[in-house]
């Protein structure tokens, strides 16, 4: 008998650079990213940038005076090539195998579902966590990408960083079923279809009759309908983007 075995090893590496590591523990502990370590999809470093302060601080005053602290270059600096990260020129230009270090920022660009697939191309992520008035500019010569959540300011980039691992590893292959990366929001555009599960009446409120009736054709059509329709009513740039 012959025992066909298929190993499938996908590894991406992530480094998230940080004044606050402790804040990640519970997220990396428990479910999808806690599986997807297990799995050895992924492994996940935090790196600590005030262990990389020689004078034991991490921020100063702008120059030019006004409010709030910077992060200081050197200690930032430190912390980002502890990672493996080389930059020998400005005419450095990244690959999906060279490390890929993206900066959190609401000055970055918007995140979205093609960002996010471009990231799960890449072997190594160095993702870079902001706090107060932000990091010394300087070590943007440093960063491959500025990405943003959205156009409102946290008070640091470490929820910003969760949201972009989260979205980044559940898209890569083994750690989902692929259908339910499929059925999701923004993939092909289009928001999700609503869902229902047991009881079929809650309170008076009734599960639509197709969903029932074990039809799985009429089932797939009746979804696609209504995902369009959602996307057409709250969404519809969506509708237009290649
Ligand atoms: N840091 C603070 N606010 C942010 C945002 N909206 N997106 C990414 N990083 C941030």
């Amino acid at each position: 008998m012959i025992t066909l075995l298929i190993i499938i090893i996908i590894y991406m590496k992530i480094d998230i650079v940080t004044l606050f590591p402790k804040i990640f523990n519970e997220f990396l502990n428990k479910g999808l990213l806690s599986k997807a370590i297990e799995k050895q999809i992924i492994s996940i470093n935090l790196v600590n940038v005030r262990v990389f302060a020689k004078d034991n601080r991490v921020d100063d005053r702008p120059f030019g005076g006004g409010v709030g602290m910077v992060i200081k270059p050197e200690p930032l600096y430190e912390a980002i090539k502890s990672t493996g990260v080389k930059r020998k020129n400005a005419s450095y230009k990244y690959c999906y195998n060279k490390p890929y270090v993206i900066y959190m920022t609401p000055q970055g660009s918007l995140l979205n579902n093609n960002i996010i697939l471009d990231l799960t191309k890449f072997k190594h992520l160095v993702i870079v966590c902001g706090h107060y008035e932000g990091i010394d500019e300087r070590v943007l010569n440093y960063i491959d990408k500025e990405i943003s959540i959205g156009d409102y300011v946290l008070s640091g980039g470490e929820i910003p960083a969760m949201a972009l691992v989260d979205a980044t590893v559940r898209m890569l292959p083994g750690v989902l079923n692929p259908k339910s990366i499929i059925n999701d929001s923004f993939f092909c555009n289009l928001l999700d279809f609503p869902n229902y599960t047991r009881p079929a009446v809650f309170r008076g409120y009734t599960v639509p009759k197709v969903l029932l009736s074990g039809n799985h054709k009429e089932i797939q059509k009746w979804r696609d309908k209504q995902a369009y329709i959602k996307t057409k009513t709250r969404r519809p740039d969506l509708l237009l983007q290649k």
